[in-house]
């Protein structure tokens, strides 16, 4: 996309705030969120692991392709899964802060067939490729834009990747950005999660800020700007400082904030022999927060099985450095796309993305229930499934798939039992 046009794409964007993005589907068609009732997810047992070795990322890189997942039609040769497989797939794995790692087992009650879990056949809903003149990616440039809602749900990884915030103190992002499939990556260890902020007065030097009378401790958020942190480069990063200091508008900054623990489902963790697995649909992991942040937050939901997803959206920080001479790892950017295949589990797009935008949330955009006859709902947006990138499938002829991992109501009623720890409030969505 023409970098010259960002202009244009921030009134594009100011549009898409006010009036939303009506495609053409989402405005002849009742689509509605519906209400289900889900599996309740229940802890059986816990017990702890051994600490991970935190392997380096490096270790990995045997050239593209060298890991190949089963996608989607893969998939459907697959014999559908009993329960105590679902059981065991669904059960999941704990690393807290310290390193300390633990497995839990869990059991599953009032699954249905209906549910979604078992049948995972790909549904008739594949269209010809087509590249809409729309399509691409929108840098949201201006900082009222990109530090409110929707585009402020988006957070960053320290490790590079981008997640979606899911509650006032939960990111949901890709399994792999922190554990790829054998052990924790190392950059999992001291896991920050970064949100856009407009950067308001500094006080001694910037490093904290006043914490709401939590005066003497290190203050809400780990306050520091992307650009103090080390990591990839320090040099290059004062760089852009000094560079970013200079400007006269005020650019907003990453503020960071440590994660307390992670979860990932045991499906994402490979077992030893598994030329065919289902691990690909289980990419995602869910990040809590030592305190929650004060941003808005996009709600969970599972899109609704019967009608096709027509189109998806999602906010993240690709590590391009095409985009705004290099620094287009710290503005959120925007794209939505159609999705060309799908099953109950995954979703091939044709969305532009770079690297770091794995890990971001999709959602889409449908109208609430209303209980009142005759009123149509508002507009909601939901996360129904996260990006997981540009992966390597065993699927037919063609083997590289732009990815997302879909919410089933089965892993609804997972997250929601990592977020809420109570079955009660994980009963129906
Ligand atoms: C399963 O089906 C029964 C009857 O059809 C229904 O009452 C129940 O709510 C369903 N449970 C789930 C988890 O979908
Ligand atoms: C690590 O943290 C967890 C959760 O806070 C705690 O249960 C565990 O005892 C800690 N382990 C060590 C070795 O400190």
């Amino acid at each position: 996309m023409d970098l010259s046009h960002t202009l244009c794409l921030l009134l594009c964007a100011a549009a898409l705030t006010v009036s939303g993005v009506l495609g053409k589907d989402e405005n002849n068609m009742e689509y509605v969120w519906t209400k289900q009732s889900l599996p309740v997810l229940l802890d059986a047992h816990t017990q702890l692991l051994n600490t991970p070795m935190f392997r380096d990322q490096e270790e990995d890189e045997e050239g593209p392709g060298s890991k190949r997942f089963c996608g989607i039609e893969c998939q459907s040769t697959l014999p559908p899964m009993d329960r105590s497989e679902q059981e065991r797939i669904l059960g999941y794995e704990t690393m807290y802060e310290n390193g300390t790692r633990t497995h839990t087992d869990i059991t599953l009650q009032g699954l249905n067939k209906s549910a979604g879990v078992a049948a995972n056949a790909p549904k008739n809903t594949r269209r010809k490729r087509q590249v809409y003149g729309a399509d691409g990616r929108f840098v949201i440039s201006d900082s009222q834009f990109s530090t409110n809602y929707p585009f402020s749900s988006a957070v960053r990884l320290s490790t590079g990747c981008s997640g979606v915030l899911v509650s006032p103190k939960h990111v949901l992002t890709a399994a792999h950005c922190i554990h790829d499939g054998k052990d924790y990556l190392e950059g999992s260890r001291k896991l920050k999660v970064g949100v856009l902020q407009i950067k308001t007065k500094r006080r001694g030097g910037g490093r904290k800020r006043g914490g709401r009378g939590r005066g003497g401790r290190r203050g809400q958020l780990e306050e520091k700007e992307m650009s103090e942190r080390g990591g990839d480069g320090d040099k290059k990063k004062k760089a852009n400082r000094i560079r970013r200091s200079a400007e006269p508008r005020k650019q907003p900054v990453f503020r960071w904030a440590r994660v307390k623990q992670t979860r990932i489902p045991q499906g994402w963790i490979l077992p030893q022999s598994s030329a065919k697995s289902v691990s690909p649909d289980y990419n995602y992991a869910l990040l809590e927060l030592k305190r929650p942040l004060m941003q808005r937050y996009m709600e969970l939901g599972v899109a609704p099985s019967s009608t096709p997803l027509a189109r998806i959206h999602f906010s993240g920080y690709d590590a391009d450095k095409s985009l705004l001479d290099g620094r287009g790892d710290g503005k959120v950017v925007y794209r939505f796309c159609s999705v060309s295949k799908e099953s109950n589990d995954l979703m091939y797009q044709h969305c532009d993305a770079q690297a770091g935008a794995t890990g971001a949330g999709v959602y889409i955009r449908l109208r609430q229930q209303d209980g009142d006859a005759g009123k149509k709902g508002k507009w909601q947006r939901r996360v129904i499934g996260v990006f997981t990138g540009h992966q390597w499938m065993e699927d037919g002829d063609q083997t590289d798939f732009n990815v997302a991992v879909r919410i089933t109501p089965t892993k609804y009623a997972q997250i929601c039992h990592w977020i809420h720890g109570d079955p009660s409030l994980c009963k129906e969505i």
